[in-house]
């Protein structure tokens, strides 16, 4: 498996994955905990911002602090993407947000592109693509693909469950792209739902 792939061993991540998972879970649950999860997930992604050093005046003087100064982008995929957003948001509330609007067909499961409205050049030094699901890859693997070509140098996926098949497919396509999730699962069936999962999660987490 992917030498870039960071599967959380976190309790906290285990114990909200699994009522997340749980078909008992509503929607307003559901969103709550994909919240947490986001930020959970975040918090082990950033492990390697850079720092810049700078000083900090407390009531008592003066201390050596740290800035992390880097520029980050966050880049849901619509629609589940956008239920990674907020809890990211709380974690770092300075963060510019793209949103890349891409569907799965049905039929052929290839991603088709229907939002994209990023300036002409890159804003941020880092890029987190967030999606819950890294199924087939296809997803992940077009929206890399934008954004790379839209001059981004830094990213990294975040998600909270992967198939070993959509590692596999964005390691391959995307080598240099480290992926950050709650847990590797078995397999994808046979219409690209990961097993065992936790369902459609647009449909969770939207309640359609
Ligand atoms: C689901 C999911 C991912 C994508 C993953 O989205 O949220 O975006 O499929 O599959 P892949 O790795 O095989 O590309 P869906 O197309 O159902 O859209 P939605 O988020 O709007 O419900």
């Amino acid at each position: 498996m992917s030498a870039k792939l960071q599967v959380s061993s976190h309790p906290l991540v285990k114990h909200k994955l699994s009522l997340l998972r749980d078909s008992a879970t509503d929607h307003r649950k559901f969103r709550e905990l994909s919240r947490e999860l986001a930020l959970l997930l975040c918090y082990e992604a950033t492990q390697d911002l850079a720092l810049t050093p700078t000083t900090v005046a407390t009531p008592m003087g003066e201390a050596a602090g740290w800035e992390a100064s880097e520029l980050i982008g966050l880049v849901p995929i619509l629609r589940a993407g956008l239920g990674l957003v907020d809890g990211i948001q709380e974690l770092l509330p300075n963060v510019q947000v793209w949103h890349i609007g891409l569907y799965r067909d049905e039929e052929t499961l290839r991603p088709v592109e229907y939002y994209n409205k990023l300036p002409a050049a890159p804003t941020v030094q880092v890029c987190l693509v967030l999606d819950p699901m890294l199924a087939t890859g296809g997803s992940a693997i077009a929206t890399v693909d934008i954004l790379k070509r839209w001059g981004a140098q830094r990213i990294k996926f975040v998600g909270i469950l992967a198939a070993p098949e959509g590692v596999e497919a964005l390691a391959n396509a995307h080598p240099d792209v480290s992926i950050h999730v709650a847990e590797l699962d078995e397999r994808l069936n046979e219409i690209g739902f990961i097993v065992p999962g936790l369902g459609d999660a647009g449909d969770r987490m939207f309640g359609t």
